[in-house]
Formats: structure tokens, C-alpha cells, sequence
């Protein structure tokens, strides 16, 4: 299936974006280190009636950094309003809305923002909770292998925990790709994204109103956001359903990713 490449100029700011397939849309948000790319096996997969479209959030990939003339460093709810402009801009008052991993938080974030966006919503090893005071001083030294060695130092840190021992082993392409994508990032989007996940709040007490058909996906060995973690989120959101991915660790669309657009195509045509 053909992948386009979008990009959209609105009040002196530049968002990117990849799309495929034509009708119902679903937005799909990237992980962190990640950008749109991370979504191409399930881009390249589109089922028929369906639209799905991958942002690149502030700075990653070709959307620009800095983006628009603010000064200040941008919140995940930035990102999620940022989602929200391009709804507008490309006429869609609703759509099922999802992320992976960090871009979970920012669906957490849009749907504080406008519940009524959400036609349906996918969260994939992805966690409602605020960062720990550990986490965060993972975040602060992650900052410093940043500013040391770049985005290719970030990538070559965080891969270990990103895919599954099994991936690092008998999947070098996988692993090389997911690298990539980590790599070409700017520093400059890294930073504020390692500082926006740090200053998130928490979302726990925003699960029990989400009331559109909910998939929650997490990747069996998922080291980052564990299955026991996303089945209590799945427990406390009213209409939801859980699809654990065989084989796969927190990188999951990447690592299996047929059996990761089976379940999203699957939730798309049993919910919507
Ligand atoms: C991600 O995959 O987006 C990150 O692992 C999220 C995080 O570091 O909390």
C-alpha cells in the first residue's frame, strides 16, 4: 500500500505526517525516541475503509523544531493540542486515536483536551501513570548521554530496554531500523520530550471516562510498560479489551508486526 507523505503550514508552523488507505480515520502517535516511521508496517497495511494517519510529533522526523515562535519548552499536552490543529486542519471532528508508549500519554493528554475527538482510542504498551522519582533521575541522566553522545547515544541506551531479548537476538533488521529511527531524531526534540514525559501528570483517574471502545495492546515481554501493568489500565477503562502481542517486547507494532495490525484492524472492524 502506498505511503504518502503529508506536511501542512498553518500559523507560521509546520507539522509532517504520514498517511495511508482512504475512509474512517485513526491516528496513530509515535513512541519516544521515535517519529512517524515507527508506523510504517502498520501504514503498509491499511485495512480497506480505513484511513491512517501517523504524525510526527513537535521536532521529530520532518516536523520542524523549534516549532512556531514560543519560546518555552513544549508540555505533552503541546503535542496532544498540536494533534488536535492537524484534526482541523484536515476536517476531522473525530477519529479513533492512539499511540504507543509516549504516544499514549499524548492520547491521554488529547482526551483531557476534547473527549469528543474520540471515535475509538488504541493504547499500546503504553502506562496512565506519572513518572516515579526513579524514573525521573532515569530521565536526568538520559539528558546527559544526550547532551555527551546524541541521539545515536539515547538510542544505543535506551534499545536494550525498547525490544525484547528475543528481538535482539534473531532480529538484526528490526533492531538496526528501530536504531535508525532513534538516531536521525534532533537533540533538540529529544530533550523537551524527555522533559515533557517527566513533568506528565497522571492519568489513572481519567480511565473510568473513557467511554469510546478502548484496545489496550502490550507487547508480552514489554520491560517498560509490563502486561500486569497494562491489564489493570485495561480493567479501569469501561469498554476496552486487552491483546497481549506473542514475541514481542515494548516496541511492539516494530517487533511483530502483523499480529500488531491484526488486533488494531480487528478492534477497528468488532467496535466501530
Ligand atoms: C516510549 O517508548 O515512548 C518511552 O519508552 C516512554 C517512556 O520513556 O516513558
Amino acid at each position: 500500500m502506498a505511503i504518502r507523505e503529508r506536511s501542512i503550514d498553518a500559523d507560521g508552523r509546520r507539522m509532517a505526517w504520514l498517511e495511508a488507505g482512504a475512509g474512517w480515520p485513526v491516528m496513530l502517535l509515535h513512541a519516544f525516541p521515535m517519529n512517524a516511521d515507527m508506523w510504517r508496517p502498520q501504514l503498509g497495511a491499511v485495512p480497506s475503509g480505513w484511513r491512517f494517519i501517523a504524525p510526527d510529533l513537535r521536532g521529530f522526523g520532518q516536523t520542524p523544531f523549534p516549532y512556531g515562535t514560543e519560546a518555552k519548552t513544549p508540555s505533552l499536552d503541546d503535542y496532544a493540542s498540536d494533534v488536535g490543529c492537524l484534526m482541523d486542519a484536515l476536517e476531522l471532528d473525530s477519529a479513533v486515536i492512539g499511540g504507543l508508549s509516549m504516544g499514549g500519554y499524548v492520547t491521554f493528554a488529547l482526551f483531557r483536551q476534547s473527549p469528543a475527538r474520540f471515535a475509538g482510542m488504541i493504547l499500546a504498551d503504553t502506562r496512565p501513570q506519572a513518572d516515579t522519582p526513579q524514573a525521573r533521575e532515569g530521565r536526568r541522566g538520559l539528558r546527559e548521554v544526550l547532551q555527551r553522545d546524541g541521539p545515536s547515544g539515547v538510542a544505543e541506551q535506551m534499545l536494550p530496554k525498547l525490544l525484547s531479548e528475543r528481538t535482539h537476538r534473531e532480529r538484526p533488521d528490526v533492531v538496526d531500523h528501530a536504531r535508525r529511527i532513534a538516531a536521525s531524531n534532533r537533540s533538540r526534540a529529544i530533550d523537551a520530550a524527555l522533559v515533557a514525559m517527566m513533568d506528565r501528570p497522571d492519568s489513572t483517574a481519567d480511565l473510568e471516562r473513557i467511554s469510546c471502545g478502548t484496545l489496550v495492546i502490550a507487547g508480552d515481554h514489554d520491560a517498560v510498560t509490563p502486561v500486569p501493568d497494562a491489564a489493570s489500565m485495561q480493567q479501569a477503562i469501561p469498554r476496552s479489551s486487552l491483546t497481549i502481542i506473542p514475541d514481542a517486547g515494548h516496541l511492539s507494532n516494530l517487533e511483530q508486526p502483523e499480529a500488531f495490525s491484526k488486533a488494531v484492524s480487528d478492534f477497528l472492524f468488532a467496535h466501530l
